[in-house]
């Protein structure tokens, strides 16, 4: 009888569900999750430090998520039409979200920002989009395109990091360094006059910008005439209940929003200036600048009421500076052990996000990162899996949730204490 793991990687190609490069011989498959812990199916428990990669922000199996949804199951899953759940969502979002006059809902913050971004060309009636090297977006060409390029061109030129995409869906993008404004500002001055949008996530994977940065780049958009778009998709609902923007106090023309939002459920949504959504309108139909938007899962109401559950735990007195403090907990307790073991690293992160990148310089951007030792990450990523931390062995991201504990942090610390002893070169 093969095993569920060997079932998993004769079905799905890597036996993953994407983006989970681990050695066939450590491929699980998952039974179920409470709270901050994960169970496989052949009964081994984990500690959970990517949660549904950022999206279940509440914790697995939370009681009243999972209440919301039971409750709307059973009065139908999908209609493709507004009903109570998402217009009341979509009115939260509104009251939450500063740039948000109006909003549409997708299924995913792959989906969020394509419409973003098509948002933009249409408003603008321009076709280039800039983006800033290392991020990611989604899985079309502007979030792979240079997301983790090797050959490190000369800016604007992207490189893709996904086959699959045409020169011309490439040509239109440009690629920037995070953290640089003159730099940025040197290529919207080149590409005024053809920029449709400056698309950024405000916390550049756990990149903090620099003071003034996201102010520079928005109004380096402005006077170009371009939009501004924030991928707020990790942002959104976690680095503060009005995310990025409200965090950073740089409100964007649009929002792409996704993950936390929906409390593990699927969704997605771009949240902006009624003028810019409105392009969506089906009586505009025929106008040059209409913009198509159609999904049969958008805004249906398992995930709307999913999402009103998870917006009203996160509007409870004192959620944030949990998450935060949670957040600090485990960026000084690595930073600690790092020091301790000896080791050259920088731990980056903000709220309730940490990332270790194994350099001893400054990290600032996407170079500078690139510039570490990629060997002992995926080391010491890999060695914390194998001691029972579950996590994306891709990135050293780790995402915090409302359910952990400062003991599973102590948890989380003495595994990596053992880990850099034992596996990190
Ligand atoms: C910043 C950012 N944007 C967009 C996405 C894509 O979201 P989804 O996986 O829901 O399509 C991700 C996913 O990790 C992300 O981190």
């Amino acid at each position: 009888m093969p095993t569920p793991a060997e079932r998993s990687l004769a079905v799905f190609p890597g036996g993953s569900l994407g983006e989970y490069d681990l050695p066939p011989e450590m491929t699980v498959v998952l039974a179920r999750g409470k709270g901050c812990h994960v169970w496989d199916t052949e009964g081994r428990a984990w500690t959970d430090f990517t949660m549904g990669w950022g999206s279940a922000l509440l914790g697995h199996a939370q009681p009243a998520i999972a209440d919301a949804v039971q409750r709307q199951a059973v009065q139908g899953a999908n209609f493709a039409y507004v009903t109570e759940p998402a217009l009341e969502l979509a009115e939260e979002i509104t009251r939450a979200v500063a740039c948000a006059g109006r909003v549409r809902f997708c299924a995913s913050g792959t989906e969020a920002t394509a419409y973003a971004v098509r948002l933009a060309r249409a408003f603008t009636g321009r076709g280039k989009v800039l983006k800033f090297e290392g991020a990611y977006h989604g899985a079309h060409a502007l979030g792979t395109a240079s997301l983790f390029p090797r050959r490190l061109l000369a800016f604007p030129e992207p490189e893709p990091t996904s086959a699959g995409f045409t020169a011309a869906a490439l040509r239109d993008i440009l690629v920037a360094p995070y953290n640089d404004l003159e730099a940025t500002r040197a290529i919207v001055e080149r590409h005024r006059g053809e920029l449709a949008a400056i698309v950024i996530e405000p916390l550049h994977r756990c990149t903090s910008p620099r003071p003034g940065f996201l102010a520079g780049v928005a109004a380096a958009a402005r006077e170009a005439g371009a939009l501004l778009v924030f991928d707020e998709t990790v942002t959104g609902f976690r680095l503060a209940y009005g995310g990025g923007q409200a965090y950073y106090g740089v409100v964007p023309d649009l929002a792409a929003l996704g993950k936390a939002l929906g409390g593990g459920y699927p969704i997605g949504a771009v949240a902006g200036r009624a003028d810019v959504l409105e392009l969506v309108r089906e009586d505009r139909m025929g106008d040059p600048r209409y913009v198509w938007w159609a999904s049969s899962v958008g805004g249906n109401p398992v995930s709307a009421a999913a999402a009103l559950a998870t917006l009203a735990e996160l509007r409870r007195a004192g959620t944030y500076e949990r998450l935060f403090a949670l957040g600090a907990l485990l960026r000084d307790g690595l930073r600690a052990t790092l020091t301790k073991a000896g080791v050259a690293a920088h731990v980056q992160g903000d709220g309730p996000l940490a990332a270790v990148v194994f350099t001893d310089g400054e990290v600032v951007d996407y170079r500078s990162a690139h510039a570490a030792d990629r060997r002992r990450a995926r080391a010491f990523l890999l060695g914390l899996f194998r001691r029972g931390i579950f996590l994306n062995p891709m990135s050293t991201k780790l995402y915090l949730s409302l359910a952990h504990t400062e003991a599973d942090l102590e948890h989380f610390l003495d595994v990596a204490r053992a880990t850099l002893e034992e596996d990190v070169p």
